[in-house]
């Protein structure tokens, strides 16, 4: 069979190295792919949705699995639906509940869900009147897609008025500013439990850890994730139970409720408290970082998962009992301005999975392309021994700027 993958992360190319190792698969594409993909299969690089449609008509691809979400809130399922083109994903409106925190909030109040307290606001004198009445921090988000940029932590009432003008006024992000969700700060630890859904039930992998912040020791800004590690050491099974009771079980009514049925993935993006855990959003799709670690350590067919969920039976999810951690190589400067275009050395003498990223195919050589370079994927009986293979690894290929973390994995 054949299978498309749309989306051009590490993400994708853990899921494609999993497909990849499938004797079934007989070709994969990529839109747009990168320099993992490209030595797998063949990258596609007109990845509109109907670039896509028509590509996958023509070359009568069996399977479309989407990574990132802003096809999916472009609407990409539905329109492969129209043509009866097998793809894994919700359509356009369940993605609202990534693509519009205020939905999401609005789902997660309705159907009782733990979540921080919030309200929405349309109008930009609301907002403003708000939070002067309100005490700091306060988190202060874009409703829209944003890249992951559209969360402010303001610690005070300047930062929380300037926050809002460059949202609702300056609309630095454009449409999704329109509208705000406001909410209260939650202090803890974050954990990512990401879900396959068959239409019906969901099953959960296991938790995750997401390194989300760019410097060692938990510094600097937000980044599109810097490494992870699964099973995260920090959610115990008591935060399991609180999640699946609180969170899970009511997330599955409400979805049944208001009668959304889609097969695709679900993000539970949680925040664990003295209080216990609260989810702070959903994402209708795999994470990166987070999706290295969970194919490292799933030992179903990801093949056959994924059509079991599509055909709307009921899978058992079986993970190894082993450790694993993936460490994010960036390009220098990351997630702020980056230079690229150099190349990358000694990828051969790895003996992690190696995952590109931002890196592409110039002629032989491999050079980098994004913030966010590659990947490197090991398991161990400890974290302790994953982490080792991985900055081993790290240590041996090199390219200019280059730049990580140093306390991936380490507790
Ligand atoms: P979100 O896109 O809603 O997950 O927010 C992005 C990041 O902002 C999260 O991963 C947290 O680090 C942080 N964050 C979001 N909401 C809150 C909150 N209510 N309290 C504390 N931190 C938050
Ligand atoms: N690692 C979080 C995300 O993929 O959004």
């Amino acid at each position: 069979m054949k299978i498309l993958i749309v989306g051009n992360g590490a993400r994708e190319s853990a899921i494609a190295l999993k497909l990849n190792s499938d004797r079934r698969v007989r070709k994969l594409f990529f839109a747009k792919g990168n320099a993992t993909t490209e030595l797998l299969g063949q990258n596609v690089y007109d990845d509109s949705i109907e670039g896509l449609r028509d590509f996958v008509i023509k070359e009568r691809i069996d399977l479309t699995i989407v990574g990132p979400e802003a096809p999916l809130v472009a609407g990409i399922v539905d329109e492969f639906k129209k043509h009866n083109l097998k793809i894994f994903g919700p359509r356009k409106r369940t993605a609202e509940l990534e693509g519009s925190k205020a939905f999401s909030k609005k789902f997660m109040q309705t159907h009782n869900i733990k979540t921080a307290k919030a309200v929405v606001f349309e109008a930009y004198q609301n907002a403003i009147d708000y939070v002067r009445t309100q005490e700091f921090p306060l988190v202060i988000k874009a409703s829209g897609l944003a890249g992951g940029k559209g969360v402010v932590i303001a610690d005070d009432l300047a930062e929380a008025e300037t926050t809002i003008h460059r949202f609702m006024i300056d609309r630095i992000f454009g449409d999704a500013g329109i509208q705000l969700v406001i909410e209260e700060y939650l202090k803890g630890f974050e954990a990512s439990i990401i879900a396959f859904s068959n239409g019906d039930k969901l099953f959960p992998c296991i938790p995750v850890k997401d390194y989300k912040k760019a410097g060692s020791g938990d510094l600097g800004p937000n980044t599109g994730g810097m490494g992870s590690v699964a099973p995260s050491p920090e959610f115990t099974e008591e935060h399991q139970k609180d999640f699946e009771e609180n969170i899970l079980k009511p997330t599955l009514k409400g979805l049944h409720s208001q009668n959304i049925r889609f097969k695709g993935f679900i993000f539970f993006g949680l925040m664990v408290t003295d209080n216990g855990t609260y989810l702070l959003e959903y994402n209708m799709r795999l994470g990166d970082p987070e999706t290295q670690v969970i194919m490292a350590l799933l030992e179903n067919n990801l093949y056959d998962v994924i059509m079991d969920c599509l055909d709307g039976k009921d899978i058992e999810l079986k993970f190894s009992d082993k450790k694993a951690v993936c460490l994010v190589m960036c390009s220098g400067g990351y997630p702020r301005q980056i230079e690229t275009g150099f190349t990358i050395r000694n990828t051969d003498k790895v003996t992690s999975q190696l995952l590109f990223a931002g890196a592409k195919m110039k002629g032989d050589q491999i050079i980098t392309n994004g913030g966010r370079v590659l990947s490197l994927v090991a398991t161990g009986d400890t974290f302790d021994e994953a982490r080792e293979k991985v900055y081993h690894d790290a240590n041996l290929i090199h390219y200019d700027y280059e730049y990580y973390r140093d306390d991936i994995g380490k507790f």
